[in-house]
C-alpha cells in the first residue's frame, strides 16, 4: 500500500459531512449586459434558459446530499443577483449586509437585506463596501477577508469587530480573481480551527498573504491554474462532500486523494458572469 492509500483511508474514516442551509437565487434574470470583471463579455450572448437547468442541477445536488436550500425571488434588472454569495455574511443569526463596489450590483444589498430580515435575521447595515461570503470565507473559527478588487479592507475590520473573531486580511492581486471565494476553497468549515482545511491559487495572492496562508494551512490543496481558471476553486464543502466545477479534473483528484468526494456540476453558463459553484450559494448559519 502506497502513503496516499494509506492517508486516504485515515482521511475518509474522518471526514464526515454536516447538513447545511443554503440561500440560492435562481437566474430567472441572468445575462451579462455590463462587464465589471475580466470573465464578462457584454457582446457575447448568454443563454438564461441554460443558465436556470444549470442552476436546477446545482440546487438538486445540494437536496440530493441533504442540505436545505432556502430561495430569494430574482429581480429584473439585476442579472447578477444569482451570485447569492455576495448578498451579505452571516454567522450566529447576525446577517452583515453587502454594500457592492459597482452601482450595476448596488441594488442588491437591500434586496437581501429585506430577505434577511423577514426571515428573522438581526441584520447589520454596513459601513464600508463588501461583496459579502465573495470577500469574506469562515474557516473553522477564523474569518479569511479578500480585498483588492472589491471590499474594501476597512469591513474587515468592521466585520471583526461585528463577529468578535479573528479575521485575517488577504490582498488578491489578479482581476480574474477579483472576489476571495474564486481563490480560496474552505474544505472544512467546521467549528475549531484544527480541523479546518482549505484549497487555495498561491498566484491570486500579494506575498505578504500568501506567506500567512502557507503558515497556517501547511496542509491546504494547492490547486493549478488550469483547475483554477474555471474558477474550480469556487466550491462548496459540507466537510466530506465537495460540490466543484465539472471540469475541475485535476481538483477533482487532489480532493478524492485526500478523502473527499468530489461532485462536478456544470455552470458554464453562469462561468460568463464571472460566478461559479461557491457564488451561486450563501450559507446562513442561524
Ligand atoms: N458578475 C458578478 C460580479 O462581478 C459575479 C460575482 C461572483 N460572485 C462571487 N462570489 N465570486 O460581481
Amino acid at each position: 500500500m502506497t502513503n496516499i492509500d494509506t492517508a486516504t483511508q485515515v482521511a475518509s474514516a474522518t471526514r464526515t459531512p454536516t447538513p447545511r442551509t443554503y440561500l440560492m437565487c435562481r437566474p430567472d434574470y441572468f445575462t451579462v449586459s455590463y462587464k465589471i470583471n475580466p470573465w464578462m463579455e457584454p457582446t457575447k450572448p448568454t443563454d438564461t434558459a441554460r443558465a436556470v437547468a444549470q442552476w436546477q442541477t446545482l440546487y438538486e445536488t445540494y437536496i440530493d446530499l441533504g442540505h436545505t436550500v432556502e430561495l430569494i425571488d430574482g429581480v429584473e434588472g439585476l442579472p447578477d443577483m444569482v451570485y447569492s454569495a455576495n448578498g451579505g455574511f452571516i454567522i450566529d443569526n447576525i446577517a452583515y449586509g453587502a454594500s457592492f463596489t459597482y452601482p450595476e450590483r448596488q441594488a442588491e444589498g437591500p434586496a437581501y437585506m429585506d430577505w434577511f430580515r423577514e426571515r428573522g435575521f438581526d441584520v447589520r447595515e454596513p459601513a464600508n463596501i463588501n461583496e459579502g461570503e465573495g470577500d469574506f470565507l469562515l474557516v473553522g473559527d477564523t474569518i479569511l477577508a479578500g480585498t483588492g478588487f472589491r471590499s474594501e479592507s476597512r469591513s474587515h475590520s468592521e466585520v471583526a469587530e461585528l463577529f468578535g473573531r479573528e479575521v485575517v486580511t488577504l490582498s488578491l492581486v489578479n482581476p480574474n480573481f477579483y472576489h476571495l471565494d474564486t481563490a480560496i476553497a474552505v474544505l472544512d468549515p467546521l467549528t475549531g480551527d484544527e480541523n479546518a482545511n482549505i484549497a487555495y491559487l498561491p498566484s491570486a495572492f500579494d506575498s505578504k498573504s500568501l506567506a500567512i496562508l502557507q503558515d497556517r494551512y501547511p496542509d491546504a490543496i494547492i490547486v493549478s491554474e488550469e483547475d483554477a481558471s474555471i474558477l474550480g476553486l469556487n466550491s462548496i464543502s459540507d466537510g466530506y462532500n465537495v460540490v466543484i466545477a465539472a471540469r475541475a479534473t485535476g481538483f477533482e483528484r487532489q480532493l478524492r486523494e485526500r478523502g473527499y468526494n468530489p461532485i462536478g456540476v456544470d455552470l458554464s453558463e453562469l462561468l460568463l458572469g464571472g460566478g461559479g459553484v461557491k457564488c451561486c450559494t450563501l450559507e446562513l448559519r442561524r
